[in-house]
Parts: C-alpha cells; sequence; structure tokens
C-alpha cells in the first residue's frame, strides 16, 4: 500500500483553535475533507456557525464551539463539551493566535496580556485538556503553530517573538514528558497572507521589503502551511517529536 496522509487522518477527532479564518480555516476543511472529525474553536457565532456547516457537507460529525482560548476557565468548558461529544481527542492543533506591531518602549501591560494570555497559555492549557482526553494506547499528536519569529528576533513584535519563542520551548518539553503517547511538534511560518497580515501586504513598500528578505521570493499561502500540518498530523511523521517545521521559504537559512 503506498502512503496516505490522508488514510492516516480520516476518522481522527482534530480539534483546531482559531480555525474560522485564515490558515486553521484551511485546515480543518482539508482535515474534514480527508474524513476528519473536526471540532474548530473561535470566539464568533457568525463565523462559527459558516465553518460549521461547511465543514459538515464533507464531514457531518464536525461541529463548532465558542470559546475564548485565552481564558482558562473557557478552555475548560469547551473541552467539557469535546469530553461529552467525541470521548477522545487525537489530534490538537494549537492555531489560535494574535499580533500587534507596536515599539517595545511603548508596549502597554493590556497589550502584552492579550497576545501572552493567547499564544502561550492557551496553546498550554488546551495542550493539557487535550492530553487528558488522549488515548495512552495510541499515537497522539499536538501541532503548534509558532512562526519564524520563534526562531529569530525583530523589531517593533517583542511580545510576539517573546510568545512565539516560549511556544518553541513548550513543544520541546511536552514532547519530553508526554512520549511516547502524544508527539508534540510545531510549524514555524514565515508571512503567511492571511487577516493577521493583510495591512501588510497591502503596503507595497511593506510587501516588498518583504520578499526582499525572504529567499524563494514569495509570501507563504495557508497551503504552505496546511501541508506541513498534515504532514506533522499524520503517521508519516511518527518519528517526530519536539521539532519544528520551519515554513519560511529560507528566511531563518541566512543572516
Ligand atoms: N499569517 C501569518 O503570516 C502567520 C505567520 C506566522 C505564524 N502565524 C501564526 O499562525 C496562527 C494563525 O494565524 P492566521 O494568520 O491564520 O490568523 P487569523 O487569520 O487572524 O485567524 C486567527 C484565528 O484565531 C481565532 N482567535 C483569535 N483570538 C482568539 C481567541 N482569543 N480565542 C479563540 N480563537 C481566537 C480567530 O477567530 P475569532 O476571531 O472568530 O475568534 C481566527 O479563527 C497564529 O498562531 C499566528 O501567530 C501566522
Amino acid at each position: 500500500m503506498s502512503y496516505s496522509i490522508e488514510n492516516s487522518i480520516k476518522g481522527k477527532v482534530c480539534l483546531i483553535t482559531g480555525g474560522t479564518k485564515g490558515i486553521g480555516k484551511e485546515c480543518a476543511r482539508q482535515m474534514a475533507k480527508m474524513g476528519a472529525k473536526v471540532i474548530v474553536i473561535g470566539r464568533y457565532e457568525k463565523g462559527l456557525n459558516e465553518v460549521e456547516e461547511e465543514l459538515k457537507l464533507s464531514s457531518p460529525e464536525s461541529v463548532a464551539i465558542k470559546a475564548d482560548i485565552s481564558s482558562l476557565a473557557e478552555i475548560k468548558e469547551m473541552f467539557l463539551q469535546v469530553k461529552n461529544r467525541f470521548g477522545t481527542v487525537d489530534v490538537l492543533v494549537n492555531n489560535a493566535g494574535t499580533n500587534r506591531r507596536t515599539k517595545a518602549i511603548e508596549v502597554t501591560e493590556e497589550e502584552w496580556d492579550t497576545i501572552i494570555n493567547l499564544n502561550v497559555k492557551g496553546a498550554f492549557f488546551c495542550s493539557q485538556e487535550a492530553a487528558k482526553l488522549m488515548d495512552p494506547g495510541k499515537v497522539n499528536k499536538i501541532i503548534n503553530i509558532s512562526s519564524q519569529y520563534g526562531h529569530v528576533g525583530s523589531s517593533n513584535r517583542s511580545v510576539y517573538c517573546t510568545s512565539k519563542g516560549a511556544v518553541e520551548l513548550l513543544t520541546k518539553s511536552l514532547a519530553v514528558e508526554w512520549a511516547p503517547h502524544i508527539l508534540v511538534n510545531a510549524v514555524a511560518p514565515t508571512f503567511i497572507e492571511t487577516e493577521l497580515t493583510k495591512e501588510l501586504f497591502e503596503d507595497e513598500k511593506t510587501r516588498k521589503n518583504l520578499l526582499e528578505r525572504i529567499p524563494l521570493k514569495r509570501g507563504g499561502t495557508v497551503k504552505d502551511v496546511v501541508g506541513a500540518i498534515l504532514y506533522l498530523a499524520s503517521d508519516l511523521s511518527n518519528m517526530t517529536t519536539g521539532s519544528s517545521l520551519l515554513v519560511d521559504g529560507g528566511w531563518t537559512a541566512g543572516s
């Protein structure tokens, strides 16, 4: 039999935080098309209803649940619903994340808390709750969506870089602690055209500057990132844990 990501994802319970837009939404779509039971998390009813309707066309058991991932109480309540409905989680994609571009000297406590509470605290406690539901007799997967800025620093992104650097070491720490039944890896993209980066790509000068720094001379697409997530979610990556797969077109490869 030939190797197949699709066969390995079919029938799995896959939970994606921040699955109403961008990378998370495309990941949910692809997993549902492969026959996974997909759970999508977001904060707003409209986006959740739309994505749930779409996912059900390919995978009728898929569901969208409202939760703010920066709140531990909401994470716990969401996982209670997941437990009651599915009993388990096979794959968790910690994708919900946010960024603000601010000079370090001007960062406020509110900004710090917003970014760190979602990108770091949210990913940690979703992993903790998912781990409680994962079957110790199976190979389960956690995939953290990090960034190239978890590997290198950047001006005006000190809090975001701090958060993604933390995600990188969270990935390694959980990989060591939860082996062998939970494999934990990260995907670290460069600039991908989504709502999070819309403003940057719309500004011609910024766009040009960004593309000059990427050896492959293009911005990433959601397909580039989802491809990496699907690989790490599948059994083709079952000897890989604690790693970070850069999807950065070579940004961090040079100086
Ligand atoms: N785009 C890039 O260039 C890029 C590059 C490197 C890494 N990343 C990382 O990739 C991930 C996804 O980015 P993206 O560009 O796809 O973002 P996006 O288009 O802004 O989508 C973010 C998703 O997260 C959800 N979300 C935001 N805050 C949330 C909260 N407090 N609780 C629950 N859900 C929340 C949003 O849904 P609601 O608004 O409905 O809640 C949405 O579904 C992030 O971790 C980001 O840091 C992105």
